[in-house]
């Protein structure tokens, strides 16, 4: 059985043959967090799990959503769009909302999607759920929008309909990946630098299964202290758009004067920035044990500096890099829950997942790890 079966599936048992079926993936992150929104750089991938969505088009201008894993189901009409009290629907609402506000003309449809993408584990489901409608959209309305256009759109349904001000990582992974690549991303200009990632290592995900409840909040915070870090900092050097452009001699120059949470968070960010470039000169050169290191340290500026870990990510990062084999291991995403990201040698990957169960008996939780790989972006299956 493929993963888009059960959504053809109840697609057909519903409404018939679908014109459209696509695949959108979820993303890993190795290295570069929380700079993103401060235009700084990322390494993210597009990973072999994702969400399949089907759809055929109506001739009225109805929408029906159908989401199977949910067992939920919405109707309405594309001319009376607005964010909904449930969450799953927003990021599909606001995708059409977006779509239409550049002016492009939809028509009703039908969709049902569904997949074997953990929901709230840190793998962006959401950005697979925008990027696929966009994505799936501009194939049945032959709308003609390239990728990079459906990426900004998609992050724009996210700020509007769904108030979560994030950046583009994980737009342009969903969108833009290739297949055993991981992807550079500038997150200033939005050029990609694809990386070969067959080294002879894996990517392993601790769930640590916590809700991020604080996600959202934290999130939205943490991005008003970094605006805040740059407001302050212009005054003495007007040049400067975002703490992409603060070096640390310039933060360090002014210290006195700022807060110091906003003062530790900057830090962070430049400090992330840095790591992301010599992760990739590192990968380049194949020295994955630096690479590792790196890894090791984004964890600690992230639960120290940045405050976004948890007890729970803590613990398992923390053990993980204790293992043999284990050549880093941080937390991944927004934060406050969610997932490690795990570097693991080839050959030691049974016991790495051995090994990281009395870490899980640790925070009262039974092992859930996932193995990913790199995969390409949003496809028609
Ligand atoms: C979430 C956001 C991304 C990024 C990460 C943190 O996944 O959607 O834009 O900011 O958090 O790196």
């Amino acid at each position: 059985m493929q993963f888009q079966d059960p959504v053809l599936a109840s697609f057909r048992r519903q409404f018939g043959e679908p014109a459209v079926v696509v695949r959108s993936p979820g993303r890993v992150n190795l290295i570069g967090e929380h700079t993103d929104y401060n235009y700084g750089f990322v390494l993210p991938a597009a990973v072999d799990r994702g969400i399949a969505m089907a759809l055929r088009p109506r001739s009225d201008r109805r929408y029906v959503l159908h989401a199977l894993d949910l067992d939920r189901r919405l109707e309405g009409d594309l001319g009376e769009l607005a964010p909904h009290p449930e969450r799953w629907p927003n990021y599909l609402l606001g995708v059409l909302d977006q779509l239409q506000k550049a002016g492009q003309f939809l028509g009703g449809f039908e969709l049902v999607y569904g997949g074997d993408l953990p929901i709230g584990a840190g793998m962006s489901s959401s950005a697979a759920l925008e990027c696929g409608l966009a994505f799936a959209l501009n194939e049945l309305y032959g709308l003609g929008l390239d990728r990079l256009t459906l990426a900004k759109l998609s992050q724009a349904a996210e700020h509007t309909f769904v108030g979560v001000k994030c950046g583009i990582m994980d737009q342009m992974a969903s969108l833009m990946s290739q297949k055993d690549h991981l992807m550079m991303l500038d997150c200033r200009d939005l050029s990609c630098r694809f990386v070969p990632f067959h080294s002879p290592v894996k990517i392993f995900l601790c769930d640590t299964q916590v809700g991020r409840a604080l996600a959202e909040s934290g999130y939205n915070q943490r991005h008003g202290e970094c605006e805040a870090g740059v407001a302050l900092l212009r005054k003495y050097a007007p040049e400067i758009h975002s703490l992409r452009d603060v070096s640390l001699e310039l933060l360090h120059a002014h210290r006195a004067e700022i807060d110091p949470i906003v003062y530790r968070r900057c830090r962070y960010v430049i400090e992330e920035n840095l790591r992301v470039i010599a992760a990739c000169a590192a990968l380049q050169s194949e020295d994955l044990s630096a690479f590792g290191r790196l890894m090791n340290q984004s964890h600690q500026g992230l639960s120290k500096a940045y405050e976004v870990s948890c007890p729970e990510l803590d613990v398992l990062a923390e053990a993980a890099v204790a293992l043999p084999g284990v050549l880093g291991a941080r937390m991944m995403g927004a934060g406050f829950g969610g997932c490690t990201i795990n570097l693991v040698q080839a050959g030691q990957e049974e016991a790495f997942i051995a090994g990281m169960a009395p870490a899980f008996a640790k925070i009262g939780k039974s092992p859930k790890i996932h193995a990913c790989a790199p995969s390409c972006g949003t496809e028609r299956l």
